[in-house]
């Protein structure tokens, strides 16, 4: 079971990252080693590009989000976590994947039709390729499974299709790389969280938490602590229900009461329906406002410290990054050799043979 998931250097990530991925990565770093596999983290600095951004700050949100990711529980001798660039096979997978994925269909991808909407100025060929170069970041390691949020479904059909369309037309008689079968590419398998895989913004609880919020208040960062952690969740939009029965889940119907159960559900571990019925003998939203904070802050305490310590330490930070690209280009080259060789660029391998038996 290998298992590989990017994440944006979008600097200090927010709760709807943490709950919905980065925990899952910690707990995928223990489920690989456990099978006796790998599992790969990547920052995705590559990604970055697609967007206006500044040089300078790129580095510095790479070590931000790396610097998350080791406070969270990622560990470089357990898993292998690496900075995207690093790596050049996955530019070079991206080239070899485009000659099978259709144009239109990156055209019509939802990202790419909301940025492009929101984007001022260019609208770079970039933002248009982002999802193979995704595909390609999963397919290069022949991972068998992917945690992320909800969000990246459609970018998970994609490179899927990709997988399947590549072993297909360039080696059919290796199998289809679906279902655990072996194949040139593997077809990988999306995994979410069964609760909170779609964290909503405490503002605007019917859009989803991100970094680019209309409103800062809804948005929720690893790092907030005391007063203003608290004033989030005390403004947190509800609704004007009172009484017996307010408390419950129902989405559609009470989206900002449902959200905070689901942050409650999953800082705590435990069922949506296990948080419902801790609320009991609530008296109101209020109460259920507090018990959320207060599950959401002393998961996140521990994370604040870590980083607090870690952050300051660039060398180290580089240190584990060198040491994840220099085992991941291992394991990406193993699965270019192949992928060479099947779509016909580069040295054959019979030349290669013979030359290295001379
Ligand atoms: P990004 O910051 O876009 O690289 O996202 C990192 C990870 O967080 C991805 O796996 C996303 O699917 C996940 N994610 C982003 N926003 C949310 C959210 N509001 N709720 C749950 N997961 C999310
Ligand atoms: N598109 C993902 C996001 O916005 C980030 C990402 C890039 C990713 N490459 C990936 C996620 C590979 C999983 C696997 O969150």
């Amino acid at each position: 079971m290998r298992i590989f998931s990017g994440i944006q250097p979008t600097g200090i990530k927010h709760l709807g990252n943490y709950i919905g991925a980065i925990r899952q990565y910690v707990d995928g770093q223990e489920r690989a080693a456990a099978s006796g596999d790998d599992s790969l983290f990547c920052v995705v600095d590559l990604h970055a590009l697609t967007v206006a951004y500044d040089p300078a700050e790129l580095r510095d949100r790479v070590y931000d989000t790396t610097a998350i990711l080791l406070a969270a529980g990622l560990d470089p001798d357990k898993c292998i976590l690496f900075r995207q660039s690093d790596v050049r096979q996955h530019s070079e997978l991206t080239w070899m994947l485009s000659a099978v994925v259709p144009n239109g269909r990156l055209a019509r991808m939802h990202q790419f039709r909301d940025k492009s909407v929101a984007q001022r100025d260019l609208v770079s060929a970039g933002l248009l390729f982002y999802p193979v170069l995704m595909a390609a970041d999963v397919l290069a390691y022949r991972a068998d499974e992917v945690p992320v949020g909800e969000d990246q479904r459609e970018h998970l059909e994609l490179m899927r299709d990709a997988a399947r369309d590549v072993n297909k037309r360039f080696a059919p008689d290796l199998g289809s790389g679906e279902g655990g079968e072996g194949g040139l590419l593997i077809v990988p398998e999306q995994r979410t969280p069964e609760v909170g895989a779609r964290i909503m913004d405490l503002q605007e609880p019917t859009r989803k938490m991100s970094t680019s919020a209309a409103s800062p208040e809804g948005t929720v960062y690893v790092l907030d602590e005391g007063k203003a952690l608290e004033k989030k969740f005390k403004r947190a939009v509800t609704d004007s229900d009172s009484g017996e029965g307010s408390i419950r889940y129902a989405p559609k119907e009470k989206p900002g009461v449902s959200n905070l159960l689901e942050i409650l559900a999953a800082s705590r571990r435990t069922s949506i329906d296990e948080a419902v019925a801790s609320l009991a003998g609530a008296r109101g939203y209020g109460d259920l406002k507090m018990a959320t904070l207060a599950a959401v802050d002393e998961e996140l305490t521990p994370i604040r410290e870590r980083y607090a310590e870690l952050r300051p330490d660039v060398a180290a930070i580089e240190e584990a990054l060198a040491k994840g690209a220099a085992r991941a280009s291992e394991l990406a080259e193993e699965t270019m050799v192949d992928v060479r060789e099947a779509m016909g660029v580069g040295i054959p391998r019979a030349v290669q043979a013979k030359a290295s038996s001379r």
